[in-house]
């Protein structure tokens, strides 16, 4: 078995340990004799790993005691439905900030629920780059204000919180959670589908803080309801028991690493690297503003299209898998989660090198 270098934006890369340590347990979790896919969420062996994973997950991100966390399916795109039904309130009206593919889906569903506001686009700039604070035109009687730290597709991240006064302040954190320090008190909700930094597809964790409970519409079914999840301890029905059991050896690993603060420093050093020698070279090009850029997911083009499919197939051949931008972007995009090391990254600027030493 060879394992090769994985820069999928999604499922993406598990941290090798994690995935060696669900093996080892698959079929005997704990001399129990079966494994952990094959017993009762309300089993006490059960119970007793779902509730370290959020303890773990609470330490790794300090999250203050009056948030609940939930662990939840349906992936994000079920929160831009869940957000405005529980929080817009009847008529309500919430504030969104436009950034890119991600955040249009979550703007589009929202109308669906009540008066959806733009306090800022980037679009006219060809999400080129974030809105700055100063550019955020916000209305105080806003129910929330919703935005995408990090758009996947388009590579722009926030480089800043933005601060929205008593509105609270709800982000979808799917492609940047965990991969950096986050002070959670700034935020009203944070959700995020698992299947970049937390663990395999199927959960999605949900922060909230507890004051935003029990305000949904009415007709809000109940799976839609944070607070019939929160009352439930998110075991209002079979919950994704693996999921969520996986996430739980992903937050240990990441405690073994030291932590969100450790994460931070090897992050930025592998985007700082693959920008910097993007930069340096006339061959690839990355169109973000420098500030703007995400350390998450880097996507870059290179100078001459037609070469797309040869930089492809022999990336692959190289080890190096999944490089291929969206598909409705083009180009290239290289995803560069907690779970992908370094060492990946150096081995994908090598080839990078070499490939325009060849082709350019
Ligand atoms: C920022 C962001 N939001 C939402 C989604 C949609 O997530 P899901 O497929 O879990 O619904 C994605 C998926 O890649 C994403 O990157």
């Amino acid at each position: 078995m060879s394992r090769k270098f994985n820069f999928s934006a999604g499922p993406a890369a598990l941290p090798e340990e994690v995935l060696q340590q669900a093996r080892d347990e698959m079929l005997d979790w704990h001399g129990l004799g079966l494994s952990i896919m094959e017993m009762s969420h309300r089993s006490e062996a059960f119970v007793s790993v779902a509730s370290q994973a959020e303890q773990d997950l609470r330490d790794l991100m300090g999250i203050p005691d009056n948030y609940r966390v939930l662990f939840l399916q349906g992936g994000a795109t079920s929160q831009f439905a869940m957000v405005p039904l529980n929080l817009m309130g009847d008529n309500g009206s919430a504030d969104y900030i436009n950034t890119g593919i991600w955040s249009k889906k979550a703007i589009q569903e929202g109308g669906r629920y009540g008066k959806v506001r733009l306090a800022a686009s980037s679009e006219d700039l060809y999400f080129s780059r974030v809105p700055s604070q100063d550019e955020l035109d916000l209305d105080a009687s806003a129910a929330y204000v919703h935005y995408t730290p990090n758009e996947t597709i388009g590579g722009l991240e926030f480089d800043y919180v933005p601060e929205t006064g008593a509105v609270p302040l709800v982000a979808d954190m799917s492609s940047t959670i965990l991969s950096r320090p986050c002070d959670v008190s700034r935020f009203g909700l944070i959700y995020a589908g698992a299947q970049k930094n937390i663990g395999p597809a199927g959960l999605t964790v949900v922060i909230v803080r507890d004051d935003l409970l029990g305000k949904a519409a009415a007709t809000t079914p109940a799976m839609f309801d944070y607070k019939v999840h929160a009352d439930a301890d998110s075991m209002n029905n079979t919950p994704p028991t693996f999921g969520w059991y996986l996430a739980g050896l992903v937050f240990q690993w990441l405690k073994r690493q030291g932590g969100v603060a450790a994460m931070e420093t090897v992050n930025r050093r592998k985007a700082e690297k693959l920008y910097g020698f993007i930069d340096a070279s006339d061959f690839y090009a990355n169109p973000i503003e420098v500030g703007s850029r995400s350390w998450m997911n880097v996507p870059f083009t290179l100078a001459d299209s037609r070469l797309d499919t040869r930089f492809l197939e022999q990336s692959e051949a190289a080890g190096l898998l999944n490089l291929q931008g969206h598909r409705s972007v083009g180009g290239m995009r290289a995803s560069i989660y907690n779970a992908v090391p370094e060492s990946a990254v150096d081995a994908l600027i090598d080839f990078m090198r070499d490939f325009e030493r060849r082709n350019g």
